[in-house]
């Protein structure tokens, strides 16, 4: 990469990436942003009905073993790559070998960034709306059936659900076009907090529900009968997509960070923020979902079927339920903050782009990107070109159950067995706080490695033991 002097200007004056990059103000800033990142429809949305579809807690089981040994130290690596190089994860591996092909992972990387992004901003859309929904209470009354059929109606509806991607896609834009410090960080800083009180009112609402203990059975009485080759992938590319790693989009909130405090410590409060976040909506939902005698395993819907005919049952029911869709809204937001600034980090170091004309170009791409994700859920939902897939389930599979877990293989490998655990462990453990040691790198070299293939060449039916 060439040098370039903080005041550059590409050729049509626009200011470009300068050779000081922008860093975090804090390391609770940081943090904020970073769990801001992991804490997403992932936890919120993803997790409690993928944990409903396999059988509650048993899975949760291979999940923290999945987030222990594969997914917390990837993440370390991301953070590690990024505050070494100070660059986006392309720009990094080339820095780190130059003159080979190990970039291209990176590429793969800005891919995956993309794929996720084109239908996350449409689901984001749909958590707006239920705000919307809820304040006027237009649910209000409605039985499972009729709440069912008005969902249907809104989701088949391109257009309106459309409005409201558009307006997620400008609210995360403003904040990425604001940059690191007055953008993303301060975002994050009022978005969190909020969230956290949020989930624990909720939570004290569901399990204080008569009835609620079944649901807390379910959700934490492991079942391992239940869990099959194709379980266990689920919860591994789970792990993946909550924690945001695998595809480099942590390595860009690593390039902004200090050298001040261990990468270790660090990646450990932000991995425990995104579990504790995705453990505490299992208990706003499970025991809801029991106490009102629904059905856990109900997939993508249970956020916006099940869970509003809680809500018109219970007392107080619309307050829960904008309160409910607001922190569905903000973890959501977050997230696509974070993926948007992946994808536009990319942009502004590797082409030189001007911030704000590679945050508005990238959206207007995105929105355009998302157009057959949107109509999957409506007009093309019985139109299923791959293996029997819509266009949004062929998407979400391929980014988390292939490219994350995939590119998590071959990041461990490139980390293991290329750059080493020793340097990688210098920058991991450089600064204040914890530092961590064989534990990492054995996960990193053997663990990681031989478990994601194993999983995943058992998951999608390769081999079968
Ligand atoms: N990590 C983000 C989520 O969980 C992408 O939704």
């Amino acid at each position: 990469m060439t040098e370039i002097t903080p005041a550059a200007v590409n050729s049509k004056n626009e200011k470009i990436s300068t050779g000081t990059r922008e860093q975090w103000s804090s390391k609770f800033g940081f943090i904020v942003a970073s769990v801001g990142a992991a804490i997403g429809l992932g936890n919120v949305w993803r997790f409690p009905y993928i944990t409903g579809k396999y059988g509650g807690a048993a899975f949760l089981v291979i999940y923290i073993l999945a987030a222990l040994f594969v997914a917390i130290p990837l993440l370390m690596t991301e953070f590690a790559i990024g505050r070494k190089t100070q660059l986006n994860y392309t720009g990094a591996l080339r820095k780190m070998r130059p003159g080979t092909p190990w970039y291209l992972l990176g590429l793969v990387g800005v891919a995956v960034l993309v794929l996720v992004l084109s239908f996350y901003f449409a689901i984001a859309g749909w958590t707006l709306a239920y705000v919307a929904r809820s304040v006027t209470g237009s649910y209000v009354g409605l039985t499972p059936d009729k709440i069912g059929e008005a969902f249907g109606k809104f989701v088949s509806n391109p257009s309106e659900v459309m409005v409201w991607q558009i307006i997620v896609i400008i609210l995360t834009a403003y904040v990425v076009i604001k940059g690191i410090k007055s953008g993303i960080e301060k975002w994050c800083k009022i978005l969190l907090p909020a969230l956290f009180v949020m989930i624990v009112v909720l939570a004290v609402r569901s399990l204080t529900l008569p009835g609620a203990a079944a649901g807390l059975s379910f959700y934490l009485k492991p079942d391992f009968s239940k869990l099959n080759p194709e379980a266990i992938l689920a919860a591994m590319g789970q792990v993946f997509f909550s924690l945001s790693v695998g595809c480099g989009n942590m390595v860009i909130y690593g390039s902004y960070l200090s050298k001040k405090d261990t990468i270790a410590g660090t990646s450990l409060t932000v991995a425990a923020g995104d579990s504790l976040v995705a453990f505490l909506m299992g208990l706003v939902i499970f025991p809801a979902v029991f106490a009102f005698g629904l059905d856990p395993t109900a997939g993508p819907v249970l956020t916006f079927i099940t869970l509003p005919s809680i809500f018109t049952q219970m007392k107080f029911g619309m307050f829960f339920a904008t309160l409910f869709y607001l922190l569905l809204f903000i973890a959501a937001f977050t997230s696509t903050i974070a993926l948007l600034e992946g994808i536009v980090g990319y942009v502004v170091d590797e082409w030189r782009w001007e911030r704000k004309k590679t945050v508005i170009y990238t959206c207007i791409g995105l929105f355009i990107l998302g157009i057959p994700s949107v109509l999957s859920f409506g007009p093309w939902s019985d139109f299923k070109p791959f293996f029997g897939k819509t266009f949004f389930d062929a998407i979400d599979f391929l980014v988390s159950n292939i490219l994350l877990p995939g590119g998590g293989l071959v990041m461990a490998i490139f980390t293991g067995w290329v750059w080493g655990t020793k340097p990688a462990l210098e920058e991991i453990n450089s600064g204040e706080g914890i530092k961590v040691g064989s534990w990492y790198s054995i996960s990193i070299k053997f663990i990681a490695p031989v478990a994601i293939l194993f999983i995943m060449l058992q998951g999608l039916g390769i081999i079968h033991f």
